[in-house]
């Protein structure tokens, strides 16, 4: 069998049409998220949250390593946090940084919806701020903010997080740009950024797992905090 026919070109709609088949058999239908993205759409939100497999994941993530507190950098309109939200015990806290005033507002009004509201804290500002105000000790972090920042965010997110806890970096392959010199924006660079200060670091053991689906072709940084 020829290479081409072992890997053959997929695109947008086969993934699409793949996440939803998955999904089908493994996420049922939650009235609560389904709520917030039709919500934040409606407010114009941008439609770059995660994907519904992916904060399925994080939940799973958080669920496994028995996370009680958990820190979330880029709040859009809370579709990740609920889901985060949804994983923890009675008396568990997601803190989330969004440097939007009304993406917050939006935000709050999905986890009021949710039922979520009480296991959640919105702090408003510039994360690279925000982030250098709070104390340990979180189980995970997820950041999903601006990209450039990614090695800032990253480096706090190892001072707050327990041994053992997880960093979840999204969008660090973007549409395999990343690894194409001739892509130089901004974004990319703090994704560089990151991976090279992570080649030497040996306060974490971390690896890339590409994503594709409904949101199309990128992936998550997942890194344990030795
Ligand atoms: C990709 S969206 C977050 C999506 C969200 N995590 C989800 O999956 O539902 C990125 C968010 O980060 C926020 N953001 C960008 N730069 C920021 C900064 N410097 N500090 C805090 N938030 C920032 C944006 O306003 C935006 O709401």
């Amino acid at each position: 069998m020829s290479g081409a026919q072992r890997h053959p070109d997929t695109t947008f709609a086969d993934w699409n049409r793949s996440d939803e088949y998955h999904n089908s058999f493994l996420i049922p239908k939650d009235a609560a998220l389904d709520g917030a993205l039709q919500f934040s759409a409606e407010q114009g939100l941008p439609n770059i949250s995660v994907s519904t497999a992916q904060g399925k994941f994080l939940k799973l993530v958080a669920k496994s390593i028995g996370a009680q507190r958990v820190l979330e950098v880029g709040t859009l309109g809370g579709y990740s946090t609920i889901w985060l939200a949804q994983a923890l015990p009675e008396g568990g806290e997601v803190v989330t940084l969004e440097l939007s005033e009304r993406n917050a507002e939006i935000a709050q009004a999905n986890y009021h919806n949710a039922g979520v509201a009480p296991k959640i804290k919105v702090i408003v500002g510039n994360a690279t701020d925000t982030i250098t105000t709070l104390d340990p000790e979180f189980d995970l972090v997820f950041i999903d903010a601006d990209k450039k920042n990614n090695l800032n965010y990253f480096t706090e997110a190892k001072r707050l997080v327990r041994k053992g806890g997880v960093i979840i970096v999204d969008n660090v392959v973007r549409n395999g740009r990343v690894s194409d010199p001739s892509y130089t924006d901004s974004n990319i660079e703090g994704i560089r950024m990151l991976l090279k200060a992570l080649k030497d670091d040996n306060e974490v053991d971390a690896t890339t797992l590409g994503t594709v689906g409904e949101k199309g072709y990128d992936g998550f940084l997942y890194a344990v905090k030795l």
